[in-house]
């Protein structure tokens, strides 16, 4: 039997999409690749949100010449590269046997087939406005317990750093029915936690229904049955009252929110095309604390996007302090070539990028230890997902509010609840006791 591997570079909806390549093979009678063997066939499903990305597929294609030339092993190369250069991915890397796009996952099998018959690669990427939504096709979950449901695909916003827009085409919402009838038949096969997906969660609806209807699509949700909700990615500009007051009433609904600032300076958030201010952002903030006070709050923040003065970055560490941040991804602009910000006047310099990266990064560190703190002594409902990477005797699950926990427990509780003492806070998990266990 053949064998495939699939290799993940993105973000959760390129994981998902993963799901889906395994899926789609699998049902093709592939195989996958046990831990440590070489597949017959390698699919790379790529990102090229920031530079490092293309970097890592050049350097993993390339290291595979010798394999390929020896085992006859198949390299597929599918995701936002191969949407974003189709064929002319292959004048650099001509080791390439097929190249897909972000909407061609379900004829990956014929493309792997017209491959091996061809002496010639083999090119198929569509129009990302076109073709249908993935979760139509087979998946291969990750774990069990947990499922992505895409809710809406591309996005509309133009952020002017962001390459996401022209990879994955406008904004496309699934219908209200459809994403229940997929939670639904989640439920059945014993999902418990699903997370709705989409480039910005609060616009869905709008192109189906003519204004958002996030908020009553959580509350459709809720309603299956599904014991944990989680979404991502919600941009400031189009969080509604209705969607903070579901958050805050919908008992299935994590008490987490991804609220990327991106920058805390108003020049710097105009130039972004990200449409708030400051101002905006803060006020949003302290309604959902003062409507979820245990909220968790996480966010993305860019440092060193062209004409990034010290007095903007100054701008963002306010923004960081008065938000008390549950954790954040920080990144160093990354120009991307098709982007309005790659050709904008004033791009950084690293060396002026990497002390302001450390004092953000820093500030976070300090922000998420503040926030651990006071859950000490508090009873935590937790969803295990296994035992630590580090110690076997050690079970890992996560919050509500998605902070991983540690317990000293010799039980399998992989995908179960169970309600944890927090007994310590460190900055990047809990330690905990078990005091329940649901017996579902
Ligand atoms: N739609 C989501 C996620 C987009 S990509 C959102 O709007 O938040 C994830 C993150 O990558 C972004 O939030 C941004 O912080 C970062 N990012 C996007 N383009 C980037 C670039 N060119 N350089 C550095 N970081 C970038
Ligand atoms: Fe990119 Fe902005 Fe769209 Fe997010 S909202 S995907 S950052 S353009
Ligand atoms: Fe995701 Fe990267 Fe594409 S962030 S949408 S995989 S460019």
């Amino acid at each position: 039997m053949r064998t495939f591997q699939v290799r993940t570079f993105g973000c959760q909806m390129n994981k998902h999409d993963s799901e889906r390549i395994a899926g789609v093979l699998a049902a093709r009678g592939l195989e996958e690749a046990p831990e440590g063997e070489i597949a017959d066939v390698i699919v790379f499903n790529t990102c090229c949100v920031r530079e490092n990305a293309d970097e890592r597929l050049y350097g993993q294609v390339s290291s595979l010449s010798g394999i390929r030339r020896e085992r006859g092993t198949v390299i597929a190369v599918g995701g936002c590269i191969g949407q974003r250069d189709g064929a002319a991915l292959l004048r650099t890397l001509p080791q390439i046997d097929v190249v897909f796009g972000t909407h061609n996952l379900a004829r990956l099998p014929e493309l792997i087939d017209a491959a091996i018959d061809s002496p010639r690669p083999v090119v198929e990427v569509e129009d990302p406005s076109e073709g249908d939504f993935t979760s139509d096709l087979p998946s291969r979950r990750e774990h069990p317990w947990h499922a992505w449901v895409p809710i809406a695909v591309g996005c509309d916003n133009f952020c002017t750093y962001c390459i996401v827009p022209y990879v994955r085409g406008r904004e496309r919402s699934r219908t209200r029915e459809d994403v229940v009838r997929e939670v639904r038949g989640l439920v059945a096969e014993g999902v418990v936690e699903v997370t709705l997906l989409g480039q910005n969660v609060n616009s869905y609806g709008r192109d189906l229904y003519g204004s958002p209807a996030f908020s009553e699509l959580l509350r459709d949700v809720a309603g299956t049955g599904i014991e944990r909700i989680r979404f991502t990615t919600s941009h400031p500009k189009d969080l509604s009252e209705e969607t903070i007051a579901a958050m805050a009433s919908i008992p299935q609904v994590c008490r987490h929110l991804h609220l990327p600032l991106q920058s805390g300076s108003d020049r710097i958030l105009k130039a972004m095309n990200r449409s708030y201010t400051q101002a905006d952002y803060l006020a949003l903030v302290s309604r959902l604390y003062q409507a979820i006070p245990d909220l968790a709050l996480t966010t993305d923040v860019i440092v060193g996007f062209p004409g990034e003065t010290e007095a903007d970055f100054d701008e963002t560490m306010d923004v960081v302090r008065a938000a008390s941040y549950d954790a954040a991804f920080t990144f160093i602009y990354s120009p991307r070539a098709g982007t309005p910000a790659a050709t904008m006047p004033g791009q950084v310099p690293r060396d002026v990028v990497q002390p302001r990266f450390a004092r953000l990064v820093s500030e976070i560190q300090s922000s998420a230890h503040a926030k651990n703190v006071p859950l000490v002594g508090t009873v935590q409902r937790v969803l295990f997902e296994g035992t630590s990477k580090r110690d076997p005797g050690v079970l890992m699950g996560r919050t509500g509010g998605n902070k991983v926990v540690h317990v000293r427990s010799g039980a399998d509780l992989a995908g179960r609840f169970a309600d944890v003492l927090v007994d310590d806070a460190q900055t990047w998990f809990l330690l905990g006791s078990l005091i329940s266990k649901d017996d579902a």
